[in-house]
């Protein structure tokens, strides 16, 4: 049995949070909203708390958590040095959807770690998210609150699809802001380097540190098309999804192209498209849209519920129309190639 809590995104119940947070200390799991998506949050210092986590989402062991502060001075508490460039990128960015990695203490459990030297920290800008950290009295370690290789869940109802008495309670403040999950940056190389594209944008991570690496990863991933690998499968509708990355005009031929061709081999087809391509696409076909291609932080905001959207419908294969990768485009782009396995279209 999952206990529920509906509370004000502004101006959050207190004595609900206060139950909440008391939950979170018993070394119970609370899912929570946050800016970027729904986070499962356990205690961070408690090993035996957080391993429940990875048995929740069945998350594999040696991905690492985020631990979530309600005050910056905490970052001190876990990091074994704050590098310059993490000081500077907290002081801009903090409250808000930014993750730093640094070199941790060793009263960060391994457990959160995944034996790593170092330790994710995060402060998020939800008012709801912070207010029950604060009242916990603990970091909270909380990777998103959906089964491991599901789109994130940025609403209570995602959560509870997901995980429905597999943990003791969900605080739901409707929908999340931004909707895709923070930006990851390593602060300990000596450029920082960009693990995870995100709710804060390259454009202004550049902005305070000048230059900035980019994890090989990320970009091999964009530019070395990979075969249909499961293993990098995440955020991942039921159907296998195909993504088309091309300029506006050539992306449309491509896309309805493929549509026809696998409506012609009698496939059910799903498509996840832009406001401005979704009269083109043909009516057999079931179609979400995302919103204006032009609006980065909308289609951010819309796509893992478009995305989820498919958990339902019986579609053989999905085709998604790509964006631009400026602002919150990178993070957009980052997510759908990961959602379709690397199978891309250009
Ligand atoms: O927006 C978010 O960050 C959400 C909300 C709930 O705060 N959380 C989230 O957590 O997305 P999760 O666990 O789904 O993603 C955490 C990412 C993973 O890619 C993980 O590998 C990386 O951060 N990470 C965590 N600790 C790390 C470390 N010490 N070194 C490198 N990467 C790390
Ligand atoms: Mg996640």
């Amino acid at each position: 049995y999952t206990k529920y809590y509906r509370v004000d995104p502004v101006c959050p119940d207190a004595a609900m949070l206060a139950e909440a947070a008391a939950l979170l200390r018993q070394g119970e799991l609370v899912a929570f909203p946050t800016e970027t998506v729904y986070g499962l949050g356990a205690n961070g210092l408690d090993a035996a708390a957080v391993k429940r986590i990875f048995q929740a989402k069945g998350r594999p062991a040696d991905n690492p958590l985020i631990l979530h502060i309600a005050d910056a001075d905490k970052l001190a508490e876990l990091a074994a040095a704050v590098p310059a460039s993490a000081r500077a990128l907290v002081e801009c960015y903090w409250p808000g959807p930014l993750t730093v990695v640094v070199e941790r203490q060793g009263h960060v459990p391994d457990a959160v770690t995944g034996g790593l030297n170092t330790v994710a920290v995060r402060l998020p800008s939800s008012p709801v998210a912070r207010e029950l950290i604060r009242l916990a009295g603990i970091p909270v370690a909380a990777p998103s609150a959906n089964t491991s290789g599901r789109p994130s869940p940025t609403t209570a109802q995602d959560v509870l699809a997901d995980l429905e008495g597999k943990i003791a309670a969900v605080i739901d403040a409707g929908p999340c802001d931004i909707g895709v999950e923070s930006t990851v940056i390593d602060c300990t190389t000596p450029v920082p380097t960009l693990l995870r594209p995100g709710g804060i944008t390259y454009e202004m991570l550049i902005a305070v540190l000048g230059d900035i690496e980019v994890d090989p990863a990320l970009d091999g991933a964009k530019t070395v098309p990979k075969s249909p690998g499961m293993k990098y499968t995440h955020y991942a509708p039921a159907a296998p999804l195909t993504l088309i990355e091309a300029e506006p005009v050539r992306s449309a031929g491509l896309l309805i192209g493929e549509i026809n061709k696998a409506l012609t081999a009698g496939k059910t087809v799903g498509a996840i498209v832009s406001a401005e391509l979704a009269d083109s696409v043909p009516p057999a076909v079931m179609t979400a849209v995302y919103g204006s291609r032009a609006d980065a932080a909308a289609v951010a905001a819309n796509l893992y519920t478009v995305l989820r959207s498919f958990d339902d419908k019986a579609v053989d294969v999905i085709y998604a129309e790509g964006i631009a990768e400026q602002g919150l485009g990178l993070a957009v782009m980052n997510r759908l190639r990961k959602a379709a396995g690397y199978r891309i279209l250009r």
